[in-house]
């Protein structure tokens, strides 16, 4: 067993998170009625949640930043630097140079003259992508599994050590959206889980731990991402499907706030300092350009202070998505990637010159993004970027896309540090125990006749990193496909691994690695002692198909056969343990209830480390604790959710209709038994629950924000005269690159904006600099700092009641009380070390937030009159402890 301590007394989960913020916010965007009137601009309402039906009304102005919180001196620092900056400078803080131009997947133009070089936007989640010499990490939903805070934030702080080992500015990451809607979605697995306070809590830890290396995080997607089918036009009519414009999340505004922009809130309450905005619509219109969510949502009430980047080639619009909120473009391509135009760049300043984009706005872009290099780079050097995203030759294209010179393009800095170390450790604490018969597991490694199965137990005989962007499933399932991936270092296969555990013992080993091999899976497994069989489920982004998997899953079942080899092997092994690598829930009710599966364990999605790391659990050197970060239902049907596969309008329309009500929401309230539940797994020892107590805490009563912010600061004149805006003389141009300067004094013809002049629909106050309301939830980031107000201590005593030192993760679910609320929600959790024959007290601090409801009405939280409960345990249906919150 790993060595535990002895923990007598924990700080309460809560109080870390309980900071000083200043209550006296000052900006933020009107919550004026007289604004929610008729749907000018394309909104539809929503097809709503439960109850409300609630539209997305046009929301301006774009609130400005003013420094709220702790952002004060970055804001300051940002104020010298942009206040030198000439129109033509702040445009190229905004805009992408264009696609696979220069060394990383997204670059910003730089500022020759200050000496200040591009910022470089990098996936991904996971490590660094398109480079050598990185780790690759256990994937977000492994992070969700540990249910660990620490663990969470020392992988964010080493994943951000290696971006700024390569001279990243930006990690494309973490990720709360998708949060997990349906089962099936192709990119759940970059995001931690479908509980919206676990994934608040682990998306803020990886947020912090990021950027305490000096990167920032770009956290992402900003919002309602939730399929990738009919996710933008252009992967669509690549994969046959005719739609007109990218599919719409309809919800509801209490279905917003309790659930999706849940995880946001804490995001950007733990400094993160951009924001992405998504591919699909919100409301029927496009995330990156929809007022509502940007302006009024991210920057009003969650007083966001950082920037809002496009995801790629997410931009729709120039002016429009300006006014609604954007403060990027990336990569700085318009409608296709390599496309000569850009709706910012040259575009940006005519809009600007022209009037259309009043200058406060330019300059609080341009403010957004330097403010948050300040808040996060602090005095630290920004080091050279270092590698190149389209090859890993060391000598290659200095504009990869265009050609022409030929320079050295890769230092290959091995930036991986002892990360092996940590993503072992994390492999191994993220793994769930799911069923454990007479105690299968721990295995001794003496068994005289060991046996493994499955193509998930092997390599990929091509290679580790054969497929693009991980776009295959062969071999081990240790990092799913997309942009959220990178290139492995190595990857040791749970086959190398076991062996070499069963060899040290003196032990037999063999395996059978095809899964297609029944006759000789049948010989194997009547003669070994052990079988284990490795099974798995992957899926991706779209615009990869792999085995007819357009991203998001077609089935919850294994792959490749996976079903009838362990079929055949536990037909013939009465001691047949099941390991799965998935990017989220498996149909296991036959195997659950199979007397020949012994023990059933999850693993997720690894990492490079992968071996190492199961072995580490099934020979006892670390004892489980994990819990399932999603519910394993006995069918699909059961989840009540789905992807929409084929579009049933020509913009197609994902009606949220369930609410609340995903995961364990939904089978709570249609009293639903699933093969695992939520927060479920086991141990190698046991736990009991006692001694739950409640104390009512003395907080002030809640006060809404009020009062107004500050006008819009401009911070320099530009002269309006085009002639001082053109192209440098004898300035010699990349081809495709976008650039900030005019190519004509007609300003009409410098935009190449065919419908230039023409009157535009310029929406109502989208120009008003003057001060505005600050919203009743708003005054600080992430909200009303009053939110975090502790309310109640909850205290349970949890003991060992085992033979051996275990983590346990105990956790407190409360129920609102409220006649359409959930029936219980988690709110609390803790990693606990637990020595034998000793106790823990576990301890909550429940915040304001965690018993308020949405109001729709008052666009604010309040605490329903109801009935509340508080209820304890090791699982969301274990739950031994309860009372009511008096
Ligand atoms: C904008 O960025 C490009 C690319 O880095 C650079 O060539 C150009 O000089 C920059 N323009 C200004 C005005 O700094
Ligand atoms: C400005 O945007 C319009 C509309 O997308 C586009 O046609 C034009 O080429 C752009 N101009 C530049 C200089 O990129
Ligand atoms: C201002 O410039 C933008 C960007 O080129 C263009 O789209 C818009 O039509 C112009 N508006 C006016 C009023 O000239
Ligand atoms: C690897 O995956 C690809 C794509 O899914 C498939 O075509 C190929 O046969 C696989 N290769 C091996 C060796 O399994
Ligand atoms: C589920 O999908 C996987 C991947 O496409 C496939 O290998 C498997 O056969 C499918 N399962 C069923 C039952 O069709
Ligand atoms: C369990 O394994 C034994 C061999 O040990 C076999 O005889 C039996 O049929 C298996 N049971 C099932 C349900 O497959
Ligand atoms: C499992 O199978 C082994 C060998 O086939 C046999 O010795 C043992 O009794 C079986 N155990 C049970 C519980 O059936
Ligand atoms: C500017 O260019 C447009 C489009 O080519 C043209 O119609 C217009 O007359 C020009 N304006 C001037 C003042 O030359
Ligand atoms: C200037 O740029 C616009 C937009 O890209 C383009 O349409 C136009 O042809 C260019 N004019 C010249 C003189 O290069």
């Amino acid at each position: 067993m790993r060595p535990t301590i002895a923990t007598a007394l924990l700080t309460c989960a809560g109080s870390a998170l309980a900071q000083d913020f200043s209550h006296d916010g000052n900006y933020g965007a009107p919550v004026s009625r007289k604004n929610s009137g008729p749907m000018a601009t394309g909104f539809i309402m929503s097809d709503a949640g439960t109850k409300s039906h609630q539209a997305s009304p046009p929301k301006y102005p774009s609130p400005w930043g003013e420094g709220l919180g702790e952002w004060a001196q970055a804001y300051q620092q940002a104020k010298s630097f942009v206040s030198q900056l000439t129109l033509e400078e702040k445009v190229n803080l905004t805009t992408g140079t264009g696609w696979e131009l220069e060394s990383c997947v997204g670059q910003t133009g730089s500022i020759p003259r200050l000496a200040f070089r591009a910022l470089c936007l990098q996936d991904s989640p996971v490590g660094i992508r398109d480079t050598d010499f990185n780790s690759v990490f256990p994937a977000g939903v492994n992070v969700a599994a540990t249910f660990d805070r620490k663990l969470a934030k020392a992988r964010g702080a080493a994943m951000g050590a290696e971006h700024k080992g390569k001279g990243v500015d930006v990690q494309l990451g973490p990720v709360a959206g998708p949060l997990g809607r349906t089962p099936e979605g192709g990119r759940n697995w970059e995001g931690f889980s479908p509980d919206p306070v676990l994934t608040g809590v682990m998306f803020a830890e990886s947020i912090k731990g990021i950027q305490s290396q000096g990167v920032l995080a770009s956290a992402k997607h900003f919002i309602g991402y939730e399929q990738e089918h009919f996710r933008l036009v252009s992967d669509s009519t690549g994969y046959g499907f005719n739609i007109s414009e990218p599919n719409s999340a309809n919800m509801d505004d209490e279905t917003m706030h309790e659930l999706y922009l849940w995880p946001f809130a804490d995001g950007v309450r733990a400094g993160a300092a951009s924001i992405m905005c998504s591919y699909n619509q919100v409301n029927n219109s496009q995330a990156c350009q929809n007022s509502y969510v940007l302006n009024y949502l991210l920057k009003g009430e969650l007083g966001f202070q950082g920037h809002v980047v496009s995801d790629w080639i997410g931009t729709h619009s120039g002016v429009a998505s300006v006014l609604a909120g954007l403060d990027m473009t990336m990569p700085g391509d318009s409608a296709v990637y390599n496309s000569d135009d850009s709706y910012f760049g040259a575009n940006l300043t005519v809009a600007v010159l022209n009037g259309t984009v009043p200058s406060w706005r330019i300059d609080d872009m341009a403010m957004r993004i330097m403010a948050g290099m300040y808040f996060v780079e602090g005095n630290r050097n920004r080091g050279d970027i270092n590698f190149n995203s389209w090859s890993l030759d060391t000598y290659g294209y200095e504009h990869f896309y265009v050609g022409g010179a030929i320079g050295k393009i890769n230092d290959h800095v091995d930036v991986r540090g002892d990360h092996g170390t940590l993503i072992r450790h994390l492999g191994a604490q993220s793994t769930v125990l799911l069923k454990n018969i007479d105690n299968t597991l721990p295995l001794t490694g003496k068994e005289k006749l060991t046996a493994v199965f499955g193509e998930d137990a092997g390599s990929n005989i091509d290679g580790p990193n054969d497929c693009s962007d991980r776009g295959c499933n062969n071999g081990t399932l240790g990092m799913a496909w997309g942009s959220g991936s990178a290139n492995f270092p190595y990857l040791v296969t749970p086959d190398s691994a076991i062996q070499s555990e069963l060899l040290s013992h003196g032990s037999a080993y063999e395996s059978v690695l095809n899964n297609g091999a029944l006759d000789s899976a049948t010989t194997l497994a009547r003669r070994a002692n052990v079988s284990l069989v490795f099974a798995n489920s992957d899926s991706g982004e779209w615009y990869i198909e792999v085995g007819s998997n357009l991203g998001d899953r077609n089935n919850l079942t294994f792959w490749g056969g996976g079903d009838e080899l362990l079929d055949t092997v536990a037909s013939q092994c009465n001691n047949t343990i099941l390991v799965i690598h998935s990017t989220g829930p498996v149909l296991l009710e036959k195997w659950a209830n199979h007397g020949n599966i012994t023990a059933i364990l999850w693993a997720g999605v690894p990492g490079q480390e992968s071996g190492n790391s199961i072995a580490d659990v099934l020979y006892g050197r670390v004892n489980p604790g994990a819990k399932l970060p999603f519910t394993v239902g006995k069918s699909r049907q059961d989840y009540g959710t789905d992807i929409l596969y084929t579009p049933n309008e020509s913009v197609p329309q994902l009606n949220f209709k369930e609410g609340l009500f995903i995961d364990y929401r939904s089978f709570d309230k249609h009293n639903t038994t699933p093969t695992f539940e939520f927060g479920f797994g086991l141990s190698y020892t046991t736990f009991s629950y006692s001694d739950l107590h409640v104390t009512k805490l003395n907080a002030s009563e809640y006060v809404p924000s009020s009062g107004h912010t500050n006008p819009a600061p401009t911070y320099s004149n530009y002269s309006t005269d085009p002639a001082d805006h053109l192209y440098p003389s004898n300035f010699s141009r990349i081809p495709l690159y976008h650039y900030p300067w005019l190519n004509s004094t007609n300003l009409t013809q410098a935009s190449g904006d065919q419908h230039y002049g023409l009157p535009g629909f310029i929406p109502e106050g989208a120009q008003d600099g003057s001060a505005q309301p600050i919203p009743k939830a708003g005054g600080a980031p992430g909200g009303n700092p009053m939110l975090w107000d502790v309310l109640y201590r909850v205290e349970a005593t949890v003991t060992n009641t085992g033979s051996v030192a275990g983590e346990e993760v105990p956790q407190l679910y409360i129920s609102r009380g409220g006649p359409h609320d959930p029936v219980k929600e988690l709110r609390g959790f803790e990693r606990v070390p637990i020595q034998p024959n000793s106790s823990v007290t576990f301890c909550v601090d429940v915040t304001r937030r965690d018993i308020s409801s949405w109001s729709t009405f008052e666009q604010d939280w309040y605490v329903r009159n109801s009935t509340k409960m508080v209820y304890v345990g090791s699982s969301s249906m274990n739950l031994p402890l309860s009372a009511v919150l008096p």
